[in-house]
């Protein structure tokens, strides 16, 4: 294949880019009152309007003309087929066949492995709801009353963003806690005031081996046996998710609470694996299926709907196109709910883990820019924090805005203010404000130069009906393809990692020299030894 920078789409983008880069949106919706309408598609729940991005017609043909020159539908259908395009693993990138229905054929090395997901989601299914009845009953024959997921990355990202975004569907008798952070601040904060002989840990971790995952299961073992007085109690107190069941076995957790999943499955797309465990808990059976659905549906908008109506094809175009042409280092993303919080910070590992690469599929160091930087906070939140700096600073920030037309909170008279927000939000970073109209509204002169908002900021307006689990499966599911097609376009492996390898085998080497007793010689540099000597010196 041509490379990137050397493909027909991408050099005629780059002489577009040239010619439209200081075009300002206003004189885009003067021109053309159409596009709010032609630059909108829907699919799976979802309402996008991206008419507020520095496009045109000619710039979404180009976009679309490199997705076809770079195969994306060609490594999306492979992907689907279960062809192991994770070249640097040798892996199927599967997690589509986590949420596909009953009687779907994938094949991974000939085998289908459609009848093992359902079984596992079957099995999950029976032991969530014993959980939830109470018929699975702790070592002194108490029901469970608090869940604590053990895990790091996309062992708890995804689970504690899914019980936060759906807590209202949650059952509200139950304490949900999320551990990941080694920092032993995190386990005790999450325990300290957990009866031991109402709660069961989840130890999720596809690898088993995770230091600080291992770390904080040991922690959890140590606290319930010295509440509970006996090993005996770990069979009725803890569960594992994992793909490494002899680890799991080894760690002492019954057989009966363990849940397996497959190398098919990238830690950052695990969530809708039996990761979910917790969520499916929280929600219960029905409202997880619901959630796998809403997955699915987007899973299906993308492998078939066309290429210009084809959200996560688009999201993933647009986001090429600021990132590689406008030079754009950074994306915000801010869902407007409160029940969202996390859902940045989720997207975090989806997108950066995924394309923080800077070599390509072939071994070569890229010419051109990868994946973005993702950051954001809940709005209204970030309105009175750093909206200053995306309406007003020398950076082009795109943003993604998301919002639901109908509220989870029974304090629905809000809503309404919070909508207003979000929209305003992208009117104001589209339009602006002139020195003109400043001075037409009686702004004093002295103040206009720092009154002027330049607008020109393009945004994304993802809409839904209400914030439920299909909305969420099919949000997630949205970012996670146009992730994947990013990472088509820039021709890199977005599943594997290996770049943060390199910090864990280090640590390794530092743990032993932080031991109690005489310090060790120390062979880093010296900024490193130092750093260690002055630790040891102070820790006393
Ligand atoms: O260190 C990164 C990583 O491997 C992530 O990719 C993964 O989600 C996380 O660690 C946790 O890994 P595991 O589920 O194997 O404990």
């Amino acid at each position: 294949m041509t490379a990137l920078t050397d493909s027909p789409a991408w050099k005629a983008l780059a002489a577009h880019h040239a010619a439209i880069k200081d075009v300002h949106l206003r004189t885009l919706f003067a021109q053309d009152p159409g596009r709010a309408e032609r630059f909108s598609a829907e699919g799976a729940g979802l309402f996008l309007d991206y008419s507020k991005n520095r496009i045109t017609d000619e710039t979404l043909k180009l976009l679309l003309q490199l997705a076809d020159e770079r195969g994306v539908a060609q490594r999306r259908d492979a992907m689907f087929a279960g062809e192991k395009i994770n070249t640097t693993e040798r892996r199927a990138v599967l997690h589509v066949a986590l949420r596909a229905p009953r009687g779907t054929r994938i094949e991974v090395d000939g085998a289908d492995v459609m009848p093992e997901v359902h079984k596992v989601l079957d099995a999950m299914a029976d032991f969530s709801a014993r959980v939830r009845s109470g018929a699975f009953t702790g070592h002194t024959g108490k029901r469970i009353r608090n869940v604590v997921n053990i895990g790091i990355g996309g062992s708890y990202l995804g689970p504690e963003m899914a019980y936060r975004a759906l807590r209202p569907y949650s059952d509200r008798e139950m304490t949900f806690r999320f551990v990941a952070n080694v920092d032993g601040a995190d386990f005790s904060e999450a325990t300290h005031d957990l009866a031991a002989d109402e709660t069961l840990f989840i130890i999720s971790s596809k690898t088993f081996t995770t230091l600080e995952t291992m770390t904080n299961a040991a922690t959890a073992r140590a606290w319930a046996v010295e509440k509970l007085g006996s090993d005996a109690a770990i069979a009725k107190h803890f569960a594992a998710v994992s793909t490494n069941i002899p680890a799991v076995t080894k760690f002492g957790i019954d057989p009966a609470n363990t849940f397996g999943f497959w190398d098919w499955v990238g830690g950052r797309y695990s969530m809708d694996s039996a990761i979910g465990l917790s969520t499916m808990i929280a929600l219960g059976p029905d409202n997880f299926r619901a959630l796998l659905a809403g997955f699915h549906a987007m899973d299906e908008h993308f492998r078939t709907a066309p290429p210009a109506r084809n959200l996560p094809l688009l999201l993933g175009l647009l986001t090429v196109w600021y990132n590689n042409f406008f030079g754009a280092q950074t994306i915000g993303v801010m869902p407007y709910s409160a029940h969202l919080a996390r859902f940045p910070a989720y997207l975090q590992q989806l997108q950066m883990e995924s394309n923080g690469k800077h070599v390509d599929l072939d071994g070569h160091v890229v010419n051109y820019q990868t994946g973005p930087i993702i950051w954001g906070e809940p709005g209204t939140d970030g309105q009175h924090s750093f909206y200053q700096l995306i309406h007003q600073g020398t950076k082009l920030i795109p943003v993604d805005m998301i919002g639901f037309c109908k509220p989870l909170s029974p304090i629905a008279h809000q809503h309404d203010l919070l909508m207003a927000n979000l929209f305003a939000q992208a009117e104001a970073l589209a339009f602006g404000k002139t020195a003109e109209e400043l001075k037409a509204e009686g702004s004093p002169d002295f103040q206009t130069p720092y009154r002027v908002t330049q607008g020109n900021r393009p945004t994304n307006m993802i809409l839904a009906d209400r914030l439920d689990p299909a909305t969420l499966g099919s949000l997630v599911s949205l970012y996670e393809h146009s992730v994947f097609t990013q990472g088509a376009i820039w021709a890199i492996d977005s599943f594997d990692q290996w770049g943060v390898e390199l910090g864990k085998v280090l640590a390794s080497r530092i743990i032993p020299e932080l031991a109690p007793g005489p310090e060790p010689a120390l062979r880093h540099d010296a900024s490193t030894n130092a750093l260690i000597a002055r630790y040891r010196r102070m820790r006393g």
